[in-house]
């Protein structure tokens, strides 16, 4: 199979697993125990801490590990039920781990209200201004999106938000490799990572936060993480989170040129058989490697079968469910008509990619589209 699918999860790089499973074999003692074994595993989880802490700029006591991005967002959200502020801006674009969150939250006096985009996915800062109440305590506002790649101006919206004292959260799960994120630059709150999407482990994330006391705990129990999140640490899980995350930023400069590399020459190759093809998104301010492709004429679900079939993985841009395929939340969102939008792929390159298959890619589509 060739993976074209690197915005749903990557492969664990060679080096992490190496690591984790010598983690798993001989790093069995609880972080929390006095004995040596256990201060062996203490050192293990604090060493991670500083990596994945510096890959964002952050200092490692503003880490705490998660189980991934969806806990970090709802602890952020769940949160607001003790302080003040309970209001809640956010836009129509995110992930269901924040609007599905915070649809959920609203029976606990969690209100929110979400800005639209417009039809390159981009939020406007006068939109934000005129949505906030005198009770918006959070704003919250993806790094880049999952589905387009459109990148947000996170530093415009701390900046607009933190003269109304209002803190920002955003999830940056799709960031971490792709673009260079540093918390102090951005200014956010809070930020939300996960390690499967950089090379790392599934089930392991982090949530940043700038100051402990604006985050209560979502898990409760024994204390660990400074008390914002109970139950004994996943050892080799974050071990493996921590490592990859220096290789994301180590690798960084060269995994861009390379994702827009294989980017460029798909999308010039693929109009030359496929003039119709619409690239969704912002074509200047995005991911680098993320791909969102309308075949109009073409249903989506049956587009990926096809590649399926020769061994290609890809992914929907709308969502498939029982022979139907419902228009993506996300392209609605920015104007794509539904007949547009369920003929709608995402092909997102990643570190386990040659310009070779690039080319196979575009050969299999080529036949798939002008049969
Ligand atoms: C933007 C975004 N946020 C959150 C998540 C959820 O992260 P996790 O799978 O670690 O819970 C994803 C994963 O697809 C994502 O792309």
């Amino acid at each position: 199979m060739i993976y074209f699918d690197h915005s749903a999860t990557t492969p664990v790089h060679p080096d992490v697993l190496d690591l984790m499973n010598s983690i798993q074999k001989g790093v069995y003692g609880n972080p929390s125990s006095i004995h040596k074994l256990g201060r062996k595993a203490k050192s293990v989880v604090e060493n991670a801490r500083k990596q994945v802490a510096k890959s964002i700029g952050a200092a490692p006591n503003q880490i705490i590990f998660t189980s991934g991005g969806t806990e970090a967002n709802n602890q952020v959200f769940w949160s607001r039920i003790n302080q003040d502020k309970k209001h809640v801006i956010s836009d129509t674009i995110e992930h269901p781990a924040v609007l599905n969150a915070l649809s959920q939250i609203a029976i606990f006096g969690i209100d929110h209200d979400l800005v639209t985009v417009n039809e390159k996915g981009c939020v406007s800062i006068t939109d934000l201004e005129s949505a906030i109440t005198e009770n918006t305590g959070l704003i919250s506002i993806m790094l880049a999106n999952n589905e387009v790649g459109t990148m947000q101006p996170l530093k415009e919206i701390t900046e607009l938000a933190h003269e109304k004292n209002i803190l920002v959260h955003t999830d940056a799960v799709q960031c971490l490799g792709k673009m260079p994120i540093d918390v102090n630059n951005l200014g956010v709150d809070f930020l939300s990572l996960s390690a499967h999407k950089f090379y790392g482990p599934k089930g392991i994330g982090i949530l940043y936060f700038k100051n402990k006391e604006s985050l209560s705990a979502l898990m409760i129990g024994g204390g660990q993480e400074s008390g914002l999140r109970a139950g004994t640490e996943n050892i080799g899980s974050i071990a493996g989170m921590g490592l990859a995350a220096e290789l994301a930023t180590d690798e960084l400069g060269n995994h861009i040129t390379e994702l827009k590399s294989f980017e460029s020459s798909f999308k010039s190759e693929l109009l030359s058989f496929s003039p119709n093809a619409i690239f969704n998104g912002d074509p200047e301010n995005k991911l680098p490697g993320l791909v969102s492709v309308s075949f109009p004429g073409y249903r989506s679900d049956i587009l990926l079968a096809k590649l399926d079939r020769v061994g290609m993985a890809v992914s929907s841009g709308s969502a498939c469910g029982a022979g139907e395929v419902k228009p993506s939340g996300v392209l609605s969102a920015m104007g794509v008509d539904d007949k547009t939008n369920i003929s709608t792929l995402r092909f997102s390159f990643g570190a386990s990619n040659t310009s070779e298959q690039v080319d196979l890619l575009l050969s299999e589509l080529k036949t798939i589209l002008t049969d």
